[in-house]
C-alpha cells in the first residue's frame, strides 16, 4: 500500500524533497535530544522494492511507532494510551449533533416517496448520521390497529377516506401528519440529525403548515423533496408493490379490489395536488427518479450532500457483482495488506471468472472496477469488459501492521490487538486506517455505483464489507464481520426496498481469511430483506 510511485512522480517532487530533508533534520535533532528512540532498521520486503519512506510498513512510520512504545506498555483495553491522537486506538464517531434537517416529502401515492426516503436514510446512516423516517401512513395504520384492538372500533381506510370532500377524514389525516411532524421534531431535539417526513404533503397549505411549525424551532433546516413520476410502467409497478407486499390497508380485499381502490385513492389526491412552486422554499424536485432534477435554495454541506446523492439515483434494472481478488501469496502466508501477486489457486480463479460473469450478464454491458493493487488487477485480467482502477478501492491500510500475520500483530502490539477485537469498526491501525475511515473514502464509490448500471467490483475483504453493508443496510458494529469469502461472486439485484442476493462459489480451494467476532455469543447474521415495513408499533401511543 506504499505510495512511493505517487511520491516520486509528483511534479512537486523538489518541494517534497525539501520537506523530507526538513523532517529528517527534525528527527535527527529529536534523536540527539533523546526525545526519539534509537532508529530500528527495517529490512525491505524484497531487495528490489524499497519500502516507501513514510508509507505503511515503511521505516519512518516504524521509527515513530518505536518512539511511543514506552507509553504503550501496561495499558489494557478498552482504555488505550494517548500515543498519537486517533492512531492505534479506537476513534470516536464524528460529532454531528449540530446537524438538524427535516426532509419533507411531497408527491402523489405510488410516486416513489418511500423509496427515496428509504434510500436516503440508508445512505446517511451508512455515513453514521442519525436518520429516521416518519411515515404518516404507518402512523395511521398503527393507530387504527391499536384502536381496533383496544376499543373494538374498526376504521375503514378505503379510497373514500382520502377524499378531500370527506371533511372528517381530511381533518383526521391532517392531524396524523401534524402528529408525525411533532414526533419528528421531538426526535431531532433528542439528538437526531435528519428526520424524513414521509407523507404526501401535496398541497400548498399543508406545506405552509410545516414551514410555520419549523420556523418555531431554532437551527432546524427544512427541505421539501418532491417526487414526480409520469412513467406509467413505474406507477403500475409501484401500485403492484403496494397490492402484493401485504399493505394492511388491503388485507381484507382481493388483489383486484385492492388495485382498484388504490387507483381511486391516487385519483382523490390528484384532484387537489399542487406541485411545488412556492419560490421561497428550499426544495428538490425529482422526476422519474434521476430523469430530471430541479433544485432551489439548497445550501450548506449536509443539504447539498443529500441533494447530490438523490440526483445520482436511478431505478433501471441492473446487477452489482462483488468478488474479492483470487487467493494471493500473502493470503497463503496469513499476512495482511501488502501488494502481493496471486497464488496458483488465485490464478485459477482469475481464469475461471470470465465464464461465470458472462453466463450471468449475457450481452448486457458491464464495467469492471478494481483497486490499484496487483492482486485485483491480476484477477480481472481475463475479463472481456472495460476496466477502471480506483485508488479508493485499495484495501484498508493496516499501517505499521501491513505485511504482518495476526499472530505477529498480537505479539508486537497486544493492546492494539485487544482494542481492535473489542471494537473493530472504530479501531484505527497505527499509521493506517479504521473501517470508519474506509467508509468515508468509499463515499464517492457509492455515489458512482448508484449512478452506474452493471458493475463488477474486484476488491478486497474490508472494502467489500463496507460496500455490502451499504446495500444491505447492516449496522456498523457487524460490518467488519461480514463473510466475504475468497473465490466467491456475490450478485446483488437492487429492488425497491433492499437487494436480492445470490452467491456463486467456484470450486477452487482458498484459505479462509474470516476471523469471527471474538467472545460474541452470536455471530452477526445477514438477513437481506426486500420487504417494506408497514408497522413501527413501539413508537406510537394511542390517543384514541
Ligand atoms: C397515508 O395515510 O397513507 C398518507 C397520508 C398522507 O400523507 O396524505
Amino acid at each position: 500500500m506504499a505510495d512511493s510511485e505517487t511520491l516520486h512522480s509528483d511534479s512537486n517532487s523538489r518541494g517534497i524533497a525539501a520537506d523530507l530533508a526538513r523532517a529528517a533534520d527534525a528527527l535527527e535533532t529529536m534523536q540527539a535530544s533523546g526525545e526519539l528512540a534509537p532508529v530500528v532498521t527495517v529490512a525491505p520486503a524484497s531487495p528490489n522494492v524499497p519500502p516507501a519512506l513514510f508509507g505503511a510498513g515503511g521505516p519512518m512510520l516504524k521509527r515513530f511507532d518505536e518512539s511511543t512504545v514506552a507509553s504503550r506498555k501496561g495499558s489494557t483495553a478498552p482504555s488505550p494510551p494517548p500515543s498519537v491522537k486517533g492512531i492505534g486506538k479506537k476513534v470516536a464517531k464524528p460529532d454531528y449533533s449540530e446537524q438538524k434537517i427535516v426532509v419533507a416529502m411531497v408527491g402523489l401515492p405510488a410516486r416513489g416517496k418511500s423509496y427515496l426516503s428509504n434510500k436516503l436514510m440508508i445512505y446517511l446512516r451508512w455515513l453514521e448520521y442519525d436518520v429516521k423516517v416518519f411515515n404518516v401512513g404507518q402512523l395511521r395504520r398503527t393507530k387504527a390497529r391499536q384502536k381496533a384492538q383496544k376499543l373494538g372500533v374498526k376504521e375503514n381506510h378505503n379510497a373514500e377516506f382520502f377524499s378531500h370532500s370527506n371533511a372528517q377524514a381530511t381533518q383526521s389525516r391532517d392531524s396524523l401528519a401534524e402528529e408525525s411532524l411533532e414526533m419528528l421534531i421531538k426526535w431531532l431535539k433528542e439528538g437526531g440529525n435528519v428526520g424524513i417526513h414521509d407523507a404526501t404533503n401535496s398541497t400548498k397549505s399543508r406545506r405552509a403548515k410545516i414551514e410555520a411549525r419549523l420556523a418555531k424551532e431554532k437551527g432546524m433546516i427544512l427541505i421539501f423533496l418532491e417526487s414526480l413520476c409520469d412513467d406509467p410502467a413505474v406507477i403500475a409497478a409501484n401500485v403492484e408493490l403496494k397490492v402484493s407486499q401485504g399493505d394492511p390497508d388491503y388485507k381484507d380485499m382481493s388483489p383486484d379490489e385492492a388495485r382498484k381502490d388504490f387507483l381511486r385513492r391516487i385519483n382523490e389526491y390528484e384532484k387537489v395536488y399542487e406541485t411545488i412552486t412556492e419560490p421561497h422554499l428550499s426544495y428538490l424536485r425529482i422526476k422519474n427518479v434521476g430523469e430530471e432534477v430541479t433544485m432551489s435554495r439548497i445550501n450548506g454541506y449536509l443539504s447539498s450532500r443529500i441533494a447530490f446523492y438523490l440526483m445520482n439515483l436511478h431505478i433501471r434494472p441492473r446487477n452489482i457483482f462483488f468478488s474479492r481478488h483470487g487467493e494471493s501469496q500473502y493470503n497463503v502466508e496469513g499476512k495482511i495488506g501488502g501488494d502481493s501477486l496471486l497464488s496458483l489457486r488465485g490464478m485459477q480463479y482469475a481464469k475461471a471468472l470470465p465464464a461465470l460473469i458472462t453466463d450471468n450478464i449475457g450481452e448486457k454491458p458491464l464495467t469492471v472496477w478494481t483497486s490499484t493493487l496487483k492482486r485485483t488487477i491480476q484477477t480481472a485480467q481475463y475479463l472481456p469488459y472495460t476496466k477502471l482502477t480506483w485508488k479508493s478501492l485499495d484495501e484498508l491500510d493496516a499501517g505499521v501492521c501491513d505485511g504482518m500475520t495476526y499472530e505477529e500483530i498480537e505479539q508486537a502490539y497486544p493492546d492494539d490487538y485487544a482494542n481492535r477485537d473489542e471494537d473493530k469498526f472504530n479501531y484505527r491501525y497505527r499509521g493506517g486506517e479504521s473501517y470508519r475511515d474506509v467508509v468515508v473514502r468509499l463515499e464517492p464509490v457509492i455515489m458512482e455505483l448508484e449512478r452506474q448500471e452493471n458493475i463488477l467490483i474486484i476488491g478486497h475483504q474490508a472494502i467489500l464489507r463496507c460496500l455490502y453493508a451499504y446495500f444491505h443496510h447492516l449496522p456498523q458494529a457487524d460490518l467488519p464481520y461480514i463473510k466475504i469469502p475468497l473465490h466467491t461472486v456475490i450478485k446483488l439485484t437492487p429492488k425497491a426496498y433492499g437487494c436480492d442476493e445470490e452467491r456463486y462459489t467456484l470450486p477452487i480451494n482458498a484459505v479462509d481469511t474470516h476471523r469471527p467476532k471474538p467472545k460474541a455469543a452470536k455471530q452477526p447474521n445477514v438477513h437481506p430483506t426486500t420487504q417494506r415495513i408497514y408497522y413501527v408499533e413501539e413508537e406510537v401511543k394511542t390517543s384514541a
